[in-house]
């Protein structure tokens, strides 16, 4: 949700100047999420998060509907009867990026990726890969365009092996990546249910992008929304760790976290952050 709304605003930024950019996306999913298909009946927690801002986005103060615009924008594009589909980071991506643009997304799992190239159909700007988007990550880097954004959106699927498995190959495709194309936006989603957990990661993160791709300090910025207290065991939140971000994006965060973090709070313990990512 905050990666989906930070994504359209990084996007629409970005087609602020006329020079073309590419979007990459290593872990792309499906495109597109119908939310009265089995899948979200069986997962309704999309209610609680994008049902709630459909519902109350008119009565948002001004400063947060110009924050969400890009976001809602999409969604609003989709969903003329009602909210029954919500779109995924490649089809933001595919309807804000312009006709000059291009779009790199890979998938690694099939049955994804036949619904992914579904989703996207035909369009000359998109190539998608299924393979493993944090392999791939340094073949695209830096892009011929010298300009645009990567988005690492790993599953931290289930079990605690997984999750930290993600976090390490977060680190090692981060630190590629940087290496490469020190200029390019990045957004790294990761999910909070541990905060020394996620402070370890975040400090890591950021001293890589530092020290190894000499981004400046400020420009290294965590993005957070928890619903409910950390630390009882249960995911409470997610965020993004953005590198680079586009000129003015920050304070539309700053904006919209607060009023995002009141709607969709499931008792005490809720809470937002915008902050630098501070290093080692
Ligand atoms: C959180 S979802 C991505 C959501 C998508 N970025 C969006 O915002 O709509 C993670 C996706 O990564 C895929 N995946 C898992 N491991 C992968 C890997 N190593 N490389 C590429 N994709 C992978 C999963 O199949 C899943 O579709």
């Amino acid at each position: 949700m905050v990666k989906h709304a930070a994504l359209a605003l990084c996007l629409d930024r970005l087609n602020a100047k006329p020079a073309p950019y590419r979007y990459i996306d290593t872990h792309a999913g499906i495109g597109a999420y119908d939310l009265e298909g089995d899948e979200a009946e069986r997962s309704p927690e999309w209610k609680d998060g994008v049902g709630r801002v459909w519902d109350a986005e008119r009565g948002a103060p001004q400063d947060v509907r110009n924050a969400l615009a890009p976001w809602l924008n999409i969604i609003r594009s989709m969903n003329a009867g009602g909210l029954k589909h919500y779109p995924g980071s490649p089809f933001i991506a595919q309807r804000m990026l312009r006709e000059t643009d291009a779009l790199r997304l890979c998938e690694l799992h099939e049955p994804s990726t036949v619904l992914l190239r579904d989703a996207m159909g035909r369009d000359k700007r998109v190539k998608i890969e299924q393979r493993d988007g944090f392999e791939a990550l340094p073949a695209y880097l830096p892009p011929p365009e010298r300009r645009g954004l990567v988005l690492i959106d790993p599953p931290f699927e289930v079990g605690t092996a997984t999750r930290k498995a993600d976090f390490d190959w977060m680190l090692k495709a981060a630190r590629a990546a940087v290496k490469r194309w020190p200029q390019g936006a990045y957004m790294f989603w990761r999910p909070i249910k541990d905060l020394d957990q996620v402070a370890a990661f975040d400090a890591e993160l950021a001293s890589m992008l530092i020290e190894d791709g000499g981004i400046e300090p400020e420009k290294v910025l965590a993005a957070d929304l928890w619903v409910r207290a950390i630390g009882e065991g249960k995911l409470a939140g997610a965020g993004i760790v953005i590198a680079n971000a586009p000129f003015g994006v920050a304070d539309h965060l700053r904006a919209a976290l607060p009023w995002l973090c009141e709607l969709m709070k499931q008792g005490d313990g809720a809470g937002w952050r915008l902050q630098a990512a501070s290093a080692h």
